[in-house]
């Protein structure tokens, strides 16, 4: 048999400040005439049916033809996404669901991006993948490595990283190393290795890489599937501010292929002390407003230079949404209430969507009775740390 397509016909890229469109390639990160970033742009004609993927397992996968993957390419999978979508019971946080990640194989939201990325990358015939990352990044890249039987190359800011996410990068083989700074610098050593230098024996599947993002979208795919049209809003944690972006991409096709009728308006969270897009957002500035040395207890999102700035402007723009600062303290609360009143553990950067949220409806961004989608990033045990030190 012939080698199968990695990806369906006439999936294209196309650049998000020039809009160069050009076909489909794994390797091709930034424009080749702007320099700018690349989102996939999927055929207007698919065919999907509700009906046919409903009788499929509830996850990543039962949205296969809305995935640029080739029909006939066998996933990565470990059954990633179908995670629970929770009422929030109390009138405080308004109408709101919780989209708990942190049910996913590794914890995290991570996961659905890596599905895609490392059934990409085994395709491609690489010898593995690499990865900078607060942490959970490299938990879901060593993991899905692992299960793809790729090695796994993980770059982290030294000592900055939480246990649980630390351990699972450790546990799953990945190779580590550790970088001074933050996020930031993890991120530029892994650009300028594997990306610049044009090094093609690891896979790149930071959030630079479109086609990772792929899998996120479908975090919209499922809200519009439990719910059966788009909520007034979804509440997001941003930190490198590929999930906003994906998540809006996702609910921007549910609209464009004809099975909703409305779009949310998109609210990013950041902590008060790693805020660069809140910061660029209240300035109305066309250039990123990075931030130097980005500080929160969410460690997760302790970025000060988002690579995917622009998409996440573009995501909150459109959408008539919002950008929200929290602090930290903020965020212990969000993080303690959902334990307490909830049952649900998440770790710091996700409850900086339930704080996020709290201080919409304060400041009349989302009204009482508007539907909100929370979406809660990654599990309690991600970070024992904070939880012991912080709650004992
Ligand atoms: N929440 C959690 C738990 C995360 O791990 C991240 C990002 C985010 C939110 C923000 O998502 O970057 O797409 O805006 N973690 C990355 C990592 C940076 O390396 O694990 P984003």
């Amino acid at each position: 048999m012939s080698n199968p397509r990695l990806f369906k016909e006439e999936v294209k890229l196309r650049c998000i400040h020039c809009g160069y469109t050009m076909d489909a390639d794994p390797w091709t990160f930034t424009c080749p005439r702007c320099g700018s970033l690349l989102e996939v742009e999927m055929p207007t004609n698919i065919k999907f049916s509700w009906d046919v993927a409903r009788k499929r397992r509830f996850g990543l996968w039962r949205y296969r033809e809305l995935l640029p993957i080739g029909d006939n390419i066998e996933p990565v999978t470990m059954h990633e996404g179908g995670t629970p979508l929770l009422r929030l019971r109390r009138v405080e946080n308004g109408n709101a669901y919780l989209k708990f990640e942190g049910t996913n194989p590794t914890g995290s939201f991570k996961d659905r991006g890596m599905s895609v990325g490392v059934t990409i990358a085994k395709h491609l015939g690489v010898r593995g993948v690499i990865v900078a990352s607060t942490g959970n990044t490299a938990a879901s890249a060593a993991a899905y490595s692992a299960r793809a039987g790729l090695e796994c190359v993980v770059v982290l800011p030294k000592g900055k990283v939480a246990k649980g996410k630390l351990a699972q990068a450790l546990l799953h083989g990945a190779h580590v190393t550790e970088v001074e700074g933050v996020f930031d610098q993890a991120l530029e050593r892994v650009f300028a290795e594997a990306v610049l230098k044009g090094n093609k024996d690891l896979y790149p599947l930071n959030s630079y890489n479109p086609w990772r993002l792929e899998g996120q979208k479908t975090l919209a795919f499922e809200i519009v599937d439990e719910l059966g049209e788009s909520p007034d809003v979804v509440i997001v944690p941003v930190g490198n501010a590929g999930n906003i972006s994906a998540i809006w991409k996702g609910f921007k096709e549910m609209y464009t292929y004809g099975f909703v009728k409305r779009l949310p308006r998109m609210i990013g969270v950041q902590a008060e002390g790693a805020a660069p897009l809140v910061k660029t957002w209240q300035a109305k500035s066309s250039e990123l407003i990075a931030v130097e040395n980005p500080s929160t207890v969410a460690s997760a999102i302790r970025i000060g230079k988002p690579v995917n700035w622009l998409k996440a402007m573009k995501a909150v723009e459109e959408s008539k949404g919002a950008f929200i600062a929290v602090s930290d303290k903020e965020i212990l609360e969000a993080l303690r209430y959902l334990a307490i009143n909830e049952g649900i553990g998440v770790e710091p950067a996700s409850a900086a969507s339930l704080a996020g949220c709290w201080k919409a409806l304060e400041e009349g961004i989302v009204a009482k009775d508007e539907l909100s989608v929370l979406i809660a990033t990654g599990h309690a045990l991600k970070d024992p740390d904070t939880i012991i030190n912080r709650f004992s």
